[in-house]
């Protein structure tokens, strides 16, 4: 006997651009009732706001992998981020231990845009990260470095560090992983960010003699001499967050101006110029609890993602906050979630057709594991206090 299987028909995201977001968003909350504590929505600090209504939680990128290593019950997590997120949140939410408890249910995380991705992470490819490790153990045995990666890069990266001894940090944990690393190895090649790596390591008292950069693109050694290597503690690889880049000194100094009485509050992502001119400098978590624990009359410039900015404008009318830079910078990529591909993504989900699943290949998910528990063991006890620039 034959049995024919109708496979329902998987709907197509043409269909959802069309409509208005207040369908969209009633819809959305549809299926979100439908699947009840199964369905995980995660939604990152810079999301747009309309989306991030519809987030069971958001947070910055610890809290969201925190999130994901201890989800209990939900089955699909959909990640209202950015690519890279959606691969730890697989990672994570799928370890072994998690997978044994759910006698091997997989947990499906889906990213509702494939496209949403970071211009940061495309800045070091596992492909020039082995290169360079190679070009390294030339010049110094790379036994005595400890490649520290921030999560903002792909999965392959992360591998590279748990293949190596290495670590995953994220801009709310830098300093206590930077300070294991230096427990470990007395370097560190630090990638893909070269500010978050250099604002840290400057705090924790390398001088900024010993923290060469790293070019992928130079034809020899990252454009460095063997004695900058040798002499090296922080190697910065060459890579920057084109949303934070943006903010410049001339831009606190128009504020101070413009403002008396303004603080100026930016992200580690930022170039070393502006953070130190800060009046004080975290993760996008410490940004939101410094604000959230300032009193009435506060006056505030960030210099971080426009939507969170804005979002904590609204929140708190009794502060005045600014944004710092005059023009508008926002994380282009984040921002490609929208109701259309959410709604299309949930509905798909419900009609039985998961769409822009993120599964990261067993081998690759394996060694990430090992850096990123290396991580979330070094940053158990959260840092509970804002770092102030020196
Ligand atoms: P955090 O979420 O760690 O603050 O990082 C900011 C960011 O750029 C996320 O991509
Ligand atoms: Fe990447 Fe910067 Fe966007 Fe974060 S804000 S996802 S680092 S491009």
């Amino acid at each position: 006997m034959t049995i024919t299987r109708h496979e329902p028909a998987r709907l197509e995201l043409a269909l959802y651009k069309s409509l208005e977001n207040e369908e969209l968003s009633s819809r959305i909350e549809a299926v979100r009732a439908q699947l009840g504590s199964g369905l995980l929505i995660l939604g990152h600090h810079y999301q747009q706001d309309e989306v991030i209504a519809h987030s069971d939680l958001r947070g910055d990128s610890y809290q969201l992998s925190r999130l994901a290593a201890d989800s209990q019950d939900c089955r699909t997590i959909v990640f209202c981020g950015v690519h890279f997120m959606a691969e730890t949140a697989d990672i994570l939410a799928n370890r072994p231990e998690k997978l044994a408890a759910r006698s091997g249910e997989r947990v499906t995380v889906i990213l509702p845009d494939l496209a949403a991705g970071c211009s940061m992470a495309d800045m070091a490819a596992v492909e020039q990260v082995e290169a360079a490790w190679e070009d390294l153990g030339q010049v110094i045995d790379t036994s005595e470095i400890t490649p520290v990666t921030y999560i903002n890069s792909a999965a392959g990266l992360k591998a590279f560090c748990g293949r190596h001894g290495g670590i995953v940090c994220t801009s709310s944990n830098a300093g206590p992983v930077l300070k294991w690393a230096f427990q470990r190895t007395r370097r560190v090649l630090f990638f893909p960010d070269q500010h978050l790596g250099r604002n840290t390591a400057l705090r924790m008292g390398v001088p900024i003699e010993q923290m060469p950069v790293w070019n992928p693109y130079a034809p020899e050694l990252g454009g460095n001499t063997e004695e900058a290597i040798r002499a090296s503690r922080v190697l910065l690889w060459q890579g920057h967050c084109s949303v934070h880049q943006v903010f410049r000194p001339e831009h606190v100094q128009q504020l101070r101006l413009q403002v008396p009485g303004i603080k100026i509050l930016v992200h580690p992502e930022c170039p070393r110029e502006v953070v130190d001119l800060a009046d004080a400098f975290g993760s996008t978590y410490k940004i939101v609890q410094v604000v959230e624990q300032s009193p009435s009359g506060s006056k505030w410039a960030i210099g971080t993602e426009l939507h969170l900015v804005n979002r904590l404008k609204k929140a708190h009318p009794d502060q005045e906050i600014h944004f710092l830079a005059p023009m508008v910078c926002m994380c282009a990529t984040m921002y490609r979630i929208d109701l259309a591909h959410l709604c299309w993504s949930l509905e798909n989900l419900v009609a039985g057709h998961r769409v822009n699943v993120i599964q990261v290949e067993p081998e690759t998910s394996r060694w990430s594991l090992v850096a990123l528990e290396r991580m979330l063991q070094v940053s158990s006890v959260r840092e509970t206090t804002l770092a102030s620039p020196t």
